[in-house]
């Protein structure tokens, strides 16, 4: 699954120039997800490895659309970790930095009991790593256990690797 996910990606992935910044080259997998064999072979090899868990958590937005499909293929639920300003109240909540400015992620705080889960933290792209850390820091609030990061694609150079390593522990698997 992870080799055919590679070539999907390999095949539909398109590289944007000078976006969202120039000098940037912006990743875009939205080919990749539309096409039902690139869209089959990512969400399988989202789940390589992953035993043992009870709960998706899927990172609003791009996240949203590979964790319900992930959390269907391991037979579990799935939870948005949603932007700040969306949920109801009460919610658990974490403002983190970003390069300019600070953004939050929420989770609710009694509609879900995510006490003890054991979660598997879905995103499209890891960074920086600041997002997937935010959201294992808001889950961890709320009682929840962040046993896996699983993402379609890591991005060299930024060290977001490290950083889950420095905010999460070392022994965290994270599968890119
Ligand atoms: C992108 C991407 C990840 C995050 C990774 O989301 O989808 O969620 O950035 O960056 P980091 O590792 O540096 O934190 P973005 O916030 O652009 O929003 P979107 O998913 O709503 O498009
Ligand atoms: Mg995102």
């Amino acid at each position: 699954a992870v080799a055919r996910a590679r070539q999907a990606i390999v095949d539909h992935a398109r590289l944007v120039p000078d976006f969202p910044q120039p000098g940037i080259a912006f990743k875009d997998l939205t080919p990749v997800l539309a096409d039902p064999v690139g869209l089959a072979a990512v969400v399988t090899a989202l789940t390589h490895g992953c035993t043992d868990v009870d709960l998706v958590a899927g990172i609003d937005a791009r996240g949203f659309l590979l964790g319900g499909a992930v959390a269907r293929e391991l037979g579990v639920g799935v939870l948005a970790v949603r932007k700040g300003g969306k949920l109801p109240p009460p919610v658990h909540s974490v403002t983190y930095s970003l390069e300019y400015g600070t953004a939050t992620l929420e989770i609710p705080a009694s509609a879900v009991d995510v006490a003890s889960r054991r979660i598997l933290l879905v995103d499209d792209v890891l960074a920086t790593g600041g997002t997937a850390v935010a959201a294992a820091e808001l889950l961890g609030r709320a009682g929840g256990v962040v046993v896996g990061v699983a993402v379609i694609m890591e991005l060299d150079g930024l060290d977001g690797r490290a950083t889950i390593a420095r905010g999460l522990g070392a022994h965290l698997p994270v599968h890119a």
